[in-house]
């Protein structure tokens, strides 16, 4: 039996850690479906053409491939802003489709991160879970990771990035962010990466020893 964890959530809300570690803990293969995107609006930028073009968005993420996302540099705080711009396109969601509903399918399952995991790349996954904090946690973390790739940017610059990031992620038609029906919420604003992680394992377990409903076959 396949055993699919969808995880969402906003922006440094600790949920890529979550994921990584579960993915980890079960030995399950793991996919940060914010990288797809990333890559697509890195790739336009790269190329020069504008991230609101759907068209030339759409084109990017058809010829992308897993295998070629490491050559690009795509945890910057660029990348993040051009993600969330070329991913209210729908031509870009639906060009990203399979390949991300292929790796939830592999044999023996998968953990994905995202923003609409529960919701439309697998609507039917074992688990799934939500993961927030508050916009000055999230903003925080957020800073912290880019000071420590060598980005130096005001604290005031990155919370204002983050509230703009969720108003259109979960303001856009287009597969908006939003806690799927059947979906875990674990607000992280008072945890450590560590509590975040054991909360994520006993949701997991929960719906493991409830049984098969919602498994995927
Ligand atoms: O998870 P992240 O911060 O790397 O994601 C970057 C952007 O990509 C995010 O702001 C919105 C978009 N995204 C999306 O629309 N759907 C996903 N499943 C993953 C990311």
């Amino acid at each position: 039996m396949s055993f699919v964890i969808a995880v969402d959530g906003p922006a440094a809300s600790g949920k890529g850690t979550v994921a990584q570690r579960l993915a980890q803990a079960y030995g399950l293969p793991y996919l940060d479906t914010g990288l797809l995107y990333r890559a697509v609006g890195v790739t336009l930028i790269e190329d020069g053409l504008s991230l609101d073009d759907p068209e030339a968005a759409e084109a990017a993420a058809r010829v992308l491939c897993l295998e070629t996302l490491d050559q690009l540099d795509l945890r910057g705080r660029m990348a993040g802003e051009a993600a969330s711009r070329v991913a209210v396109h729908p031509g870009v969601r639906a060009a990203l489709l399979e390949l991300q509903r292929g790796f939830a399918r592999q044999p023996g399952g998968a953990v994905l991160d995202g923003r609409d995991i529960g919701t439309v790349i697998a609507p039917d996954a074992t688990v799934k879970i939500y993961v927030t904090a508050s916009p000055e946690v999230r903003a925080e973390r957020r800073w912290k990771q880019l000071a420590g790739l060598g980005e130096q940017v005001a604290y005031d610059d990155v919370l204002e990035d983050i509230r703009k990031r969720d108003a259109r992620d979960g303001g856009r038609d287009a597969a908006p962010m939003t806690m799927a029906e059947g979906a875990q919420l674990l607000d992280t604003t008072h945890m450590d990466i560590e509590a975040a992680t054991d909360a994520a394992r006993r949701i997991v377990e929960a719906a493991r020893a409830a049984g098969p409903t919602g498994a995927q076959g």
